[in-house]
């Protein structure tokens, strides 16, 4: 889309990406990725600050390298009730960095079991803190309501997806086509609410 404008995303993890982008197909928006993002070390507090820093240090890294456009940044993760909301904003590193997806997978699980709680809620969140070219913002945070899977079923997807039952589906978020997690999940919700923003439209 040659007169599409960039939004550049603060983010390293390829699937948020490939959501990202189709979610953003026909907005009249193109999202790119600059090279030397680094990651912010994130808080722990909320998605909402997480996402606003992460969006501040890219457009501060873009700035310095002579690229003023705007910039977006994702924070988003799992919760389970029953362990109080955990992994919540810590999700990408429960279970330690060497861990892979399946053994955090397993592990949630495993919590959970040990929890003793017939409670299986999970909730993914996701917000996103939108910055302008000229530096005005937008936040927004929605989420998607589940139940933690007795195990991991199906493959698409990525990170917790398999673990992450969707009643209305009776399937996985793992088992769902691609454009079916795109029309309820999370990000989805939080994208449709960024693109309905008035002060996000006046860009
Ligand atoms: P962060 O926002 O980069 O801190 O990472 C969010 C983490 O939350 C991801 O690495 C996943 O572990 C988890 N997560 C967020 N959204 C999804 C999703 O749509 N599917 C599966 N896992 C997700």
């Amino acid at each position: 889309m040659p007169d599409s404008k960039a939004i550049f995303v603060a983010t390293k993890n390829a699937g948020k990406l490939h959501e990202l982008r189709a979610l953003f197909s026909g907005s009249g928006w193109r999202l790119e990725t600059f090279g030397g993002y680094a990651d912010v070390a994130e808080g722990t507090t909320s998605y909402a600050e997480n996402a606003a820093l992460k969006a501040a240090a890219l457009r501060e890294q873009l700035v310095a390298a002579g690229i003023a456009e705007a910039v977006l940044g994702d924070d988003s993760g799992i919760e389970v009730r029953a362990l109080g909301g955990r992994p919540g904003v810590r999700s990408a590193r429960y279970g330690g960095d060497g861990a892979t997806w399946a053994e955090r997978r397993a592990l949630l699980r495993a919590e959970l079991a040990a929890s003793d709680s017939p409670d299986r809620g999970a909730r993914f969140v996701c917000a996103l803190h939108f910055i302008s070219s000229d530096g005005s913002t937008v936040g927004v945070e929605r989420d998607v309501a589940g139940l933690v899977a007795d195990k991991d079923r199906g493959t698409a997807g990525f990170s917790y997806d398999p673990t992450f039952w969707y009643p209305p589906a009776a399937k996985t978020f793992g088992e769902l086509s691609e454009e079916e997690k795109n029309a309820v999940s999370h990000r989805s919700r939080a994208v449709a609410a960024l693109l309905g923003a008035a002060h996000f439209r006046r860009d």
